[in-house]
């Protein structure tokens, strides 16, 4: 794939399956607001939580090339299942520093659990990899972890449904037996579902802590920065662009109404397919 070669300033490169990074992105603008950060949003493609492997790993290495043609100076993949899926493709391939957002919220929730139960919600692709299990028992080898996925939480946030009796009854049917399991915390593992935050925490009642990775992802992007020594200028007032591989991105207004990101104009970057050979014959993951 023909990378370019990695610019040491240039903005922090943020992508997700659609709009649902922007939570990310609201977390590293508020911890890193001297940084510029370019985000990607993969609306043609989205949703990516009930695909394979090989489909995510190439997605993700498409995307990074769009960001890199940008500039980036690093990627956050604000994307649980690309994520769980492609961080290690990524990190071989991609000659910028990269951080995802399993390994922050997995170890705010292995420091914040009481009684060591602990839920994560995700989408199919991310809770049948297993990355969320793998990541919080490399924290705390103890712990008792109850996975599940959600695959109905997606397309309600896309339809802007975020405070609606309909979600809070998915929410609670879905969440019903992580209540039964005696959990104490509950990662959010996709990075859509803190738009229904409220819906889920009516649900769980106040004795249940949930665990966004929004903000413990901008802890570790702010650590990779400066082990990489990248940090823009503190005195530097970071932008924000935005751009969507689908201009229909209808969730976005939803988004900056509830983010408030000030996103201005909305640029379009088209994908061009990085392996233009066949796809490998279909097998098991
Ligand atoms: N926002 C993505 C995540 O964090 C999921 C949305 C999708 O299915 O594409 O996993």
């Amino acid at each position: 794939m023909p990378f370019t070669a990695p610019a040491s300033t240039g903005p922090i490169g943020v992508f997700d399956s659609g709009i649902g990074g922007l939570t990310v992105v609201a977390a590293l603008r508020e911890l890193l607001p001297a940084e510029d950060i370019f985000y990607l949003g993969d609306t043609a493609r989205v949703p990516y939580g009930g695909k394979g492997r090989q489909t995510i790993e190439r997605y993700t290495l498409e995307i990074a090339e769009l960001l890199l043609a940008e500039g980036a100076k690093a990627i956050v993949v604000a994307c649980n299942t690309a994520t769980a899926l492609a961080i290690p493709k990524l990190q071989e391939i991609v000659p910028v520093p990269s951080v995802g957002v399993i390994m922050p919220g997995a170890a705010a929730a292995a420091a914040v659990t009481r009684n060591g139960r602990v839920g994560v919600i995700g989408t199919r692709a991310t809770i049948a990899s297993g990355a969320y299990e793998r990541a919080l028992r490399d924290c705390r080898p103890d712990l008792e972890v109850h996975v599940l996925a959600c695959p109905l939480l997606v397309p309600l946030v896309e339809e802007g449904w975020l405070d609606d009796p309909v979600t809070d009854q998915v929410v609670g049917r879905y969440l019903t037996p992580l209540l039964a399991a005696g959990i104490d915390t509950l990662v959010l593992g996709c990075t859509h579902y803190p738009f229904v935050r409220e819906s889920i925490a009516r649900f769980l009642g106040p004795g249940i802590t949930i665990v966004d990775s929004a903000r413990n992802c901008a802890l570790a992007t702010r650590e990779m920065l400066s082990a990489n020594d990248l940090a823009a200028p503190a005195d530097q007032r970071g932008s924000l662009q935005v751009a969507l591989t689908d201009p229909s991105g209808a969730f976005l207004e939803v988004a900056e109404r509830q983010l408030g990101l000030g996103i201005r104009d909305v640029l379009v970057r088209r994908v061009v397919a990085a392996n233009k050979t066949e796809e490998p014959r279909i097998s098991p993951e």
